[in-house]
């Protein structure tokens, strides 16, 4: 089975918004009609509020994406502010935001340590987990299905600093079933929707330095051991929060993604910015070094595979969450991402938007 996240219209929408960006006019009408260049899709994280409240950053995500995925809508925390209650709504703004604008949507997340209530502390055993578990994913990959084509069903399962190839992150779940959880997450999705698109998602691995190269290890070894046991997982999501002062391990990063393709999984990019409170100098060299990380660590993936799709963490600079944690000290706004607090493309656009195209 393919597994694929764009609708067939998503899918056309991309081709021609890459070919009205890059051919003149001239050119277009020379080039074979049978658009022959595959065009990665370009998507972002959509925040609910935003969507309602800002009408420039509604028409800016339907312009710009060709997918989206809720930053925070679909999260335990807000979907069950307690036990046996559901929550849709805010999910649904989102969801109805793609359905009208034909946008592919990827649903965030089923199995993170982060943005849980806390009533699930209350879990007391392995089996009451198990259900907890397995009767959410249910619950919301049935009433998604169809409209979500790809889940993040795993998220951060590897601890900060690993100090072993199998150390786990331990949180509910993996306290009450241990390294179990990981499948039986994937087991429930897929028995919902065998044609949605699995994900398992991680952050951190793309840099030189033992910890990253810890926790590409840590990540193949859990990779493995699924692939081993037969478990649904169909791709790798890298997260890419890129630090712009950490410098990118090339071929660490190609090697691992390359191992990664050759086990038959799909490669996605599931929430690009790059942390830029360190960053000195003018508004304009900033852009041009956040612009620069992007393109060293696309450079890497690229030269291992072609990602099935390049999402960013918010769209425009108006919303990140990158000041929650990486405020810039000299008071001035974060840049981390493709469109400016105005919503005006930043070079980190072009450079996304290059590699989109590029042939591999
Ligand atoms: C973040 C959101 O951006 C914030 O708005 C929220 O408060 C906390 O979570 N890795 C992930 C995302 O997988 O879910 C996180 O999103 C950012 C880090």
């Amino acid at each position: 089975m393919t597994y694929s996240f764009l609708t067939r219209r998503a899918a056309l929408g991309a081709l021609s918004a890459a070919a009205a960006g890059t051919m003149s006019r001239r050119a277009a009408a020379i080039a074979p009609s049978t658009a022959p260049t595959a065009v990665v899709p370009y998507g972002a994280a959509i925040n609910s509020p935003a969507l309602t409240n800002d009408r420039a950053y509604r028409e800016a995500a339907a312009k710009y994406c060709q997918v989206i995925v809720p930053e925070s809508e679909m999260k335990w925390d807000e979907l069950r502010p307690s036990r046996g209650e559901y929550r849709f709504e805010n999910a649904d703004i989102i969801v109805a935001f793609a359905r009208e604008h034909r946008l592919a949507l990827r649903g965030h997340t089923f199995a993170w340590y982060g943005a849980m209530p806390e009533w699930v502390n209350t879990i007391a055993s392995a089996a009451e987990a198990e259900r907890e578990l397995t009767t959410h994913i249910q619950t919301v990959v049935s009433r998604y299905r169809d409209v979500v084509s790809s889940w993040d069903v795993v998220n951060e399962p590897i601890p900060d600093k690993p100090s072993a190839v199998s150390d786990l992150r331990q949180f509910v779940w993996s306290r009450h079933l241990g390294e179990n959880y990981i499948p039986i997450a994937f087991r429930a999705a897929a028995a919902v929707d065998p044609k949605a698109m699995l994900v398992l998602n991680e952050y951190d691995v793309e840099y030189i330095g033992a910890r990253f190269q810890a926790r590409r290890d840590a990540l193949r070894h859990i990779v493995r051991r699924l692939l081993d046991q037969n478990v649904p997982l169909h791709a790798v999501g890298l997260q890419a929060h890129l630090y712009a002062d950490r410098a990118i391990d090339r071929d660490g990063l190609q090697a691992f993604v390359s191992e990664l393709k050759g086990w038959g999984l799909k490669i996605l990019i599931t929430e690009m910015d790059v942390i830029d409170d360190t960053l000195p100098g003018p508004e304009q060299e900033r852009d041009a070094a956040v612009a620069a990380k992007a393109d060293d660590f696309l450079e890497a993936v690229f030269a291992a595979c072609r990602p099935e799709v390049i999402l960013t963490w918010g769209l425009s600079d108006r919303y990140t969450w990158v000041p929650t944690y990486n405020k810039r000290a000299d008071g001035r706004l974060n840049r981390p991402l493709p469109l400016d607090d105005a919503m005006r493309p930043k070079p980190l656009m072009a450079v996304i938007d290059r590699f989109r195209r590029r042939a591999v």
